[in-house]
């Protein structure tokens, strides 16, 4: 990336050439009460982390960063803080290249049906108060994705030339940090809706436990996807993977 004293100037920024997960930095940090919007970005991941317990693949030239952030939210509203993060992101890519980016339920981020962008969140909370949302984003900048995952691409390809990382993660923590301390929380789930190519569509969502199949009619106020079975049945799923 950049030279040292570029992150020294960013007191609030921790940078490291390789970790295991940004997430283990992130959640050690957090632990040890270190303020509201503290970022860890690592060059390279050894053990990167993707959601149901899969290995995120993390080579030099992707952007790899875990946000800690203390709202003061009720835990069951926590998972409103993943969908502003992927609204946010999705903003950024359009207006700084000019992308069509587009959200892929829970909280993808693809282009032409190709995802760029992966997040994954972790809570802990304080008797009953969450003490830390860490936000942990994985964007495709300049490095190829692996070619076993189907599907990815990343900004160099679809722009067809590299891409300042840096330029790219400051411009997203300011839109973000005035998204979180200004928006109102309650209007992110339809805002997010204007923007996914999730809905309207035939999905398959595998979780650990099951797979279902259907028609994906609607986001509902608590992020939850609503499937309609062959049936007619329509069916909640509050996480899971989901394959257009
Ligand atoms: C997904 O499965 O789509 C979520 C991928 C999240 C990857 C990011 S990279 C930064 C942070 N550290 C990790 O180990 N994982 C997240």
């Amino acid at each position: 990336m950049t030279d040292k004293s570029f992150w020294e100037d960013n007191p609030r920024i921790h940078h490291f050439q390789e970790v295991t997960s940004t997430m283990d930095i992130a959640r050690n940090l957090a632990r040890q009460e270190c303020p509201d919007f503290t970022v860890v970005v690592a060059e390279r991941q050894n053990t990167g982390r993707g959601r149901l317990k899969r290995a995120w693949q993390s080579s030099e030239g992707g952007l790899w960063f875990t946000i800690v952030l203390r709202p003061d939210i009720p835990p069951e509203m926590s998972y409103r803080i993943n969908f502003s993060a992927s609204l946010v992101l999705a903003q950024t890519l359009r207006r700084l290249f000019g992308i069509d980016a587009k959200l892929k339920w829970p909280n993808d981020i693809l282009v032409d049906e190709q995802k760029i962008v992966g997040i994954l969140s972790e809570m802990e909370m304080d008797d009953d108060k969450v003490s830390f949302v860490n936000i942990g984003i994985g964007i495709n900048v300049n490095n190829d994705p692996p070619p076993e995952v189907p599907n990815a691409s990343s900004l160099k390809k679809i722009l067809g030339k590299n891409v300042p990382k840096e330029e790219l993660l400051f411009a997203f923590l300011d839109a973000f940090e005035s998204h979180m301390r200004h928006s109102d929380s309650e209007q992110v789930i339809s805002e997010w809706k204007k923007h996914t190519i999730t809905l309207n569509r035939h999905v398959l969502v595998v979780t650990i436990q099951e797979e279902t199949e259907g028609l994906a009619t609607d986001v509902d106020a608590d992020g939850a996807l609503l499937v309609r079975l062959d049936d007619g049945t329509v069916k909640k799923l509050v996480y899971g993977d989901c394959f257009l």
